[in-house]
């Protein structure tokens, strides 16, 4: 199983900007544990991260046909990107969105996720573990996924016969 792990804006800051919020692990600390949690589990991770939205809408529409699902942390263009929101729309993949911070508890402006909309689940307010918990919950989705098409596949060939 691949899954794409897509960060947004400001995300290579970690560690550095607004601890009190985010907490002092480096987005290279926080998949270097993601790497150990996916290998144990033979699930492999592709990382990106980008500070500009249509590199972000790039990286989203390559992942059709190479990765079984994304997880991504649009960061602030989860809460302004339609572009951001199409793209996961089009490739349709099982996705799960995170964020570190609880957006709920937040700014009025943090509080809507547009991306959301286009993602299967939504993991929001437990720090980086986020990242961990949304890692365990996308496995399981695309593994159902998976499932799902494996029957269908035996029941058409069944039918062919
Ligand atoms: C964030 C929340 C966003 O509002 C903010 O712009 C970020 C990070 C989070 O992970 O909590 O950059 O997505």
């Amino acid at each position: 199983m691949k899954i794409a792990v897509i960060q947004g804006p400001n995300l290579n800051m970690l560690g550095i900007r607004e601890q009190h919020i985010y907490g002092p692990m480096s987005l290279e600390q926080i998949h270097d544990q993601m790497k150990a949690s996916a290998e144990q589990n033979g699930v492999e991770l592709e990382f990106f991260q980008s500070n500009l939205e249509g590199e972000i809408i790039d990286r989203v529409q390559e992942c059709l046909g190479t990765v079984d699902g994304i997880l991504i942390n649009p960061a602030a263009f989860s809460h302004t990107s339609i572009g951001i929101k199409d793209a996961l729309s089009a490739v349709n993949l099982p996705t799960v969105e995170v964020h570190i911070s609880n957006i709920y508890k937040r700014e009025e402006y943090r509080q809507k996720s547009i991306t959301a909309g286009a993602s299967t689940g939504v993991i929001s307010g437990f720090g980086p573990f986020g990242y961990h918990l949304g890692l365990i919950s996308l496995t399981q989705i695309v593994s159902e996924v998976k499932a799902v098409a494996a029957q269908q596949e035996q029941a058409q060939n069944k039918e062919a016969e």
